[in-house]
């Protein structure tokens, strides 16, 4: 019999990356090998997201390309899977019956009977239920990279802010068990992984439905202490929940990187409000200084949303003036995207698309200088990088990336390395987006 090949196509963020390694692993449990060739594979998984209508037009693009796949592939099983295929529901079923199977955000670690089950009698084909299946996949993820492993610590999210998506179809907080994911962490040590990403929405709620509302500070610690953890990272802090204690934490331990991730969407406190984020500009700041007595040398990210329903020039300024201020190492920037179902969507006062559009550019123009200033005080200095591989440009040079999560590129000339190995590379030259430099000889 020819052998049973899956695909996964991939959208969103770390969490449904995750995901998508839970499904690759309960595939290959059932015999199933990977094929990058979705056309021809047996079963496709299209793992999807919400976020912004963007990232929904592209999937809806891919689902619309199924239709004449299976035409040709007419056994071929579509899956589709993660946040749109919670959100979308029966609705989507009829409206794309080339869809198969819909999975939704809690039946991750439930794939393999779900899929068993299609298979013998092509029975229920929904499979949204937001009711989490507690128990945890048994089996093991098969991960993309070879070195870094994403680890769940959390799934859903209890924020609610207005203009997010994701409470509605990621459900309420869960936490797993710090046994788990320690025992997940050290199991990932044995096969050679090194670097750990601990996942959440809010990883700063972690156990707090567990009871302990200092679970996460624990948990980090406990984590960065296993043995075999080389770098330690962490996302998505909240800034209304990151204390002083988880950041003392990850300043004072060497294996948790120096790169503090925290959104701030907005600069001005009536937006802020207006989003519920629970936090001012003010306090903001102040976490910021905080971050900077702890770890002096530390990078630090941020998430910027521009356009929020009634925000005005004056609004949007306050905005410019906190990144002008703070230096970000690098923002992720958004314009904002009416997400029905969310409270935002039934604001009044929408922002035109035009303004929208000249905002995020006055915005990236102004990040764009900060990140470049940032990244030139770092010439000079000598870098602790992992090597990621052969650059995607070029071939003969090397790209790895920095605890503080900057791109490094360095010639290759007659240095030998495998993925995942830790080198000391001397910084030369700072650009926007990246960092070039030489190998130092050991
Ligand atoms: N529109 C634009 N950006 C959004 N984000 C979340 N929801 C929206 C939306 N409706 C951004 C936030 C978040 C990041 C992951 O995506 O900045 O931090
Ligand atoms: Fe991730 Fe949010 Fe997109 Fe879902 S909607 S995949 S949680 S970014």
């Amino acid at each position: 019999m020819k052998n049973r090949q899956y695909s996964i196509l991939n959208y969103g963020c770390q969490m449904n990356e995750s995901d998508a390694e839970h499904f690759a692993g309960q595939l290959a449990e059932l015999g199933y090998s990977y094929s990058e060739d979705y056309h021809n594979a047996d079963i496709v998984v299209v793992n999807t997201c919400c976020v912004r209508e963007s990232a929904e037009k592209k999937i809806l693009g891919k689902i619309g390309e199924f239709k004449g796949i299976k035409i040709e592939n007419t056994k071929q099983i579509l899956c589709l899977a993660g946040c749109m295929a919670q959100k979308g529901g029966e609705a989507l079923l009829k409206k794309y019956p080339q869809i198969d199977l819909l999975i939704g955000t809690a039946q991750v670690n439930n794939f393999k009977p779900i899929i068993l089950n299609y298979l013998a009698e092509h029975g229920q084909r929904v499979h949204a239920d937001m009711k989490i299946n507690e128990q945890e996949f048994e089996g093991q993820a098969v991960r993309e990279s070879t070195y870094a492993a994403w680890i769940p610590i959390m799934y859903g999210c209890n924020n609610f802010c207005t203009y997010c998506i994701v409470p509605h179809v990621r459900g309420r907080e869960r936490s797993r068990s710090k046994e788990n994911i320690i025992a997940e962490i050290e199991k990932a040590v044995a096969a050679g992984y090194l670097e750990f990403t601990l996942l959440g929405q809010n990883v700063n709620s972690y156990g707090k439905d567990l009871g302990n509302s200092n679970a996460f500070a624990e948990l980090l610690k406990a984590c960065s202490e296993i043995k075999g953890v080389k770098r330690l990272r962490y996302m998505t802090s909240h800034p209304r929940d990151m204390n002083e204690e988880v950041i003392k934490i990850a300043a004072q331990q060497k294996s948790i990187c120096k790169h503090f991730h925290v959104p701030v969407q907005a600069g001005s406190n009536k937006i802020l409000k207006a989003m519920n984020r629970g936090y001012t500009k003010e306090k903001f700041l102040s976490l910021i200084a905080m971050i900077r007595k702890y770890a002096p040398d530390a990078a630090i990210t941020t998430d910027i949303i521009v356009g929020f329903p009634g925000e005005s020039d004056a609004d949007f300024n306050e905005t410019l003036e906190l990144v002008k201020n703070i230096e970000f190492d690098a923002a992720y920037t958004f314009i904002y995207s009416k997400r029905s179902g969310t409270p935002a969507a039934n604001f009044e006062e929408q922002i035109p698309l035009a303004v929208k559009k000249a905002r995020l550019n006055q915005l990236m123009e102004i990040q764009n200088i900060n990140s470049l200033k940032k990244n030139k005080e770092l010439e000079g200095t000598v870098q602790e990088v992992i090597v990621e591989g052969p650059s995607k440009n070029n071939s003969s040079i090397w790209s790895g990336r920095t605890g503080s999560n900057k791109l490094v590129l360095w010639p290759m000339e007659d240095k030998e390395y495998k993925i995942g190995d830790l080198v000391k590379i001397k910084i030369t030259a700072a650009q926007t987006w990246l960092l070039k430099g030489i190998a130092e000889n050991e």
